[in-house]
């Protein structure tokens, strides 16, 4: 086989919603907006919130239950949690310290990474080098959000088009001697950031600046224009770090923030739309939840299958992007 040596493997994912499911039209019930124009400018129908006693922690920690039983494990085969995050439970202890517990598999190092709507990605990416150098043996990394609560509600621009989630992937070590072994892994990895554009996309609060949470703020429409531009670059540096082509791609598992960017992006690689998992329709934008949420749905429902080759791909605040090309 030629190529880059596979990294992490992975061995299961899962995915948690909150029950309650909100729709356009019960928006359009409280701020000035409607179905139509929420279908028309981002593909989003309904998104699921969070309720009373269901907080990121939570939905990480029933996304990574289901991972496990998907990967056929248990807590206990577990030796390193990461928490792909921006809406934590508590500014620190970390919210991975909260699922470690959960499950009952402390001792291994559990922690957060905060690179919002990319952060699904960071959180990969560092664990298969965690995974590749010895570090850890099998990881649980999860992307998780309650963005409900870091709206401000009476925004139209922002509320209409963010959900709650999480996902979960358990990575396995490459070298490790189970099935499949040389062929299943991660390929290539590719990130990026940005920060002369943090007042693009931002929330105004924090505990060090104004000692509150603060709301999400978002200039829509020029995130939209750098995020086709970042993620068709990254895309192409991925592909190329693989000595893969587009046309090689099995499924395209995007961060699902609009329907338009996954369109523009999968036209700009040359990607039929068919390839694109999406999911944006149904949960809206989870942030760091929506490339596992994807994923997870995608293998349950049987379209990834063993041995497909999918790219993994996201951008969001501060800016940050990247992408990741794994064999399932
Ligand atoms: O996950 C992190 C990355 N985030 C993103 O990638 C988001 C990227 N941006 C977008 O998805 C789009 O820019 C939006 C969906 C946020 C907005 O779509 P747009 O086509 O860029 O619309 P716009 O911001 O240019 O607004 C068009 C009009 C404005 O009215 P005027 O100024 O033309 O009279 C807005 O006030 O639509 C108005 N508008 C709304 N109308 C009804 C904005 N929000 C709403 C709303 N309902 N909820």
């Amino acid at each position: 086989m030629t190529g880059p040596t596979p990294g992490a493997r992975l061995l299961g994912s899962g995915s948690a919603l909150p029950p309650r499911v909100v729709t356009n039209a019960e928006l359009a019930e409280k701020i000035d907006t409607s179905d139509e124009w929420i279908v028309a400018r981002t593909g989003i129908r309904q998104r699921h919130i969070a309720g009373d006693g269901e907080t990121t922690a939570t939905l990480a920690t029933q996304a990574a239950r289901a991972a496990l039983d998907d990967a056929d494990l248990t807590p206990a085969d577990i030796d390193l949690i990461i928490v792909a995050t921006a809406t934590p439970d508590n500014t620190f202890p970390a919210t991975a310290t909260k699922v470690q517990h959960a499950l009952g598999c402390n001792g291994g190092p559990a922690f957060d990474v905060a690179a919002v709507c990319s952060g699904f990605l960071y959180a990969l990416a560092t664990a298969d080098s965690l995974l590749r150098t010895g570090g850890a043996t099998r990881a649980l990394v999860i992307g998780a959000e309650t963005f409900s609560r870091i709206l401000d509600w009476e925004d139209r621009t922002t509320c209409v088009l963010f959900g709650d989630g999480a996902g979960a992937v358990v990575l396995e070590a490459p070298g490790l001697d189970t099935a499949r072994k040389g062929e299943a892994g991660i390929l290539a990895t590719r990130l990026h950031a940005d920060g002369a554009q943090h007042d693009l996309l931002y929330v105004d609060g924090g505990p060090s600046s104004t000692q509150t949470v603060g709301h999400l703020r978002m200039k829509g429409r020029e995130v939209f224009r750098h995020a086709v531009v970042n993620l068709a670059g990254v895309l192409g540096e991925v592909l190329e770090d693989a000595g893969v082509s587009a046309e090689e791609i099995d499924w395209v598992v995007p961060h699902q923030a609009n329907a338009r960017i996954l369109d523009a992006t999968a036209k700009k690689l040359g990607i039929p739309p068919e390839k694109v998992i999406v999911t944006v329709d149904r949960h809206a934008n989870t942030s760091a939840a929506s490339v596992p949420l994807a994923l997870d749905e995608a293998r349950r429902d049987g379209r990834i299958k063993a041995g497909d080759l999918l790219m993994l791909e996201a951008m969001g605040g501060g800016f940050t992007w990247g992408a990741c090309l794994l064999r399932a």
